[in-house]
């Protein structure tokens, strides 16, 4: 019985393919490389030593799906492929909300034609909008999501709570990440955002490599210990461990939809997130300080307690870590 994994060569698919593997789980992958390389999947089989199936098809296309549901017997799916840029999805709303919403109820179909009902979706922190308490809980107020990308993940959220409550034989996790960094120890498997890098982390290494200039730090006048926002970064293989242990729930317990708060509980400013690059990598950040970016957030962190308590996982790598990772990755290129 395999896991499939749609958009299994990304960048959080792709760590997760890595530690199912050294489980001794049997994965396929399917993936369209519309922000992934081939060459991923060959890196993810020297991490492990282990080989997999892999088709390449856009999850939409219904036929293609079929045919991976007839030639394999999936007995789980853990759904990454999904677009994931803040920026390109107030720009392209149509293709972002055909591409997530679709293409999840295009899976979901297909799942449900071939009997197979365990679900795992990689939702975001985004959902809870601007929260309604920090630490955030798992029942906090959902909704108010700033953009498009944002939204296609609440409403895959109902599309699955009504699937539930139309059919409790599914067993479905939502897991709602929160800032995910850092790449694989060996360098071989990392974030590649296209263009100008959006997030914090990207944009830091591409500081310190001189690929770009500087940082601007989005706001210094937050109410928050330096001025600046405060996230919850975590490493994505720790990330990728908490897909585990909420495939294990699933297989063990089953009957239920579940929902987890994916992050380490610990906030960090922008700043902190500089000086701490700093001192892991031996690198300079140059940066100045620029208004703030709208849609922005003061501060954003998870109470990680219940995953911690009902999967059993903690993220456990620490800020440098997660630093180091993320340059080892770039410097290696
Ligand atoms: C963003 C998305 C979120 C998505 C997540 C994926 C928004 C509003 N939210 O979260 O939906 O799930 O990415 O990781 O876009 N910052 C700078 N300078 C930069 C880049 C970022 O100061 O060049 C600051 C931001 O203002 C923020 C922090 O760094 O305080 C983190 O930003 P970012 O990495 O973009 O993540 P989020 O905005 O938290």
């Amino acid at each position: 019985m395999a896991v499939l994994l749609p958009g299994g060569a990304g960048f959080i698919g792709s760590h997760t393919a890595v530690e199912l593997l050294k489980e001794g789980k049997e994965i396929v992958i399917i993936d369209n490389f519309s922000n992934s390389k081939p060459e991923v999947l060959d890196n993810i089989k020297k991490i492990t030593g282990k080989d997999f199936k892999f088709y390449e098809i856009d999850y939409l296309n219904r036929k293609d799906l079929e045919k991976v549901f007839e030639e394999n017997k999936i007995d789980s799916v853990i759904n990454f492929a999904g677009f994931k840029a803040v920026g390109e999805s107030v720009q392209k709303p149509i293709e972002y909300y055909t591409n997530n919403v679709s293409g999840a109820l295009i899976l979901l179909d297909t799942m449900k034609k071939y009997g197979c009902k365990k679900f795992i979706f990689s939702s975001s922190a985004t959902v809870y909008g601007d929260p309604e308490r920090i630490p955030i809980t798992e029942d906090c107020k959902t909704g108010g999501t700033t953009n498009p990308y944002g939204t296609t993940k609440l409403f895959i959220e109902q599309i699955l709570k009504d699937i539930y409550q139309s059919d409790n034989t599914w067993d479905i996790c939502i897991l709602r990440y929160f800032n995910p960094v850092g790449a694989h120890e060996s360098g071989l498997i990392g974030e590649e955002p296209q263009g100008i890098p959006n997030n914090l982390m990207p944009y830091i290494v591409r500081v310190a490599n001189g690929q770009l200039k500087e940082l601007s730090v989005f706001g210094n006048d937050y109410p928050t210990k330096d001025g600046t926002g405060v996230r919850d970064y975590i490493h994505v293989v720790d990330l990728a461990k908490g897909h585990l242990k909420a495939l294990d729930k699933l297989d063990k317990e089953g009957k239920g939809l579940y929902i987890y708060n994916l992050g380490t509980g610990i906030g960090y400013s922008v700043l902190d997130m500089v000086k701490a690059f700093e001192k892991a990598t031996g690198r300079q950040v140059p940066y100045k300080i620029a208004p703030r970016r709208s849609g922005d957030i003061a501060k954003c962190y998870a109470d990680p307690k219940k995953a911690n308590e009902e999967l059993g996982w903690k993220a456990e790598k620490t800020l440098e870590d997660m630093c180091k990772d993320s340059w080892n990755y770039i410097a290696k290129k």
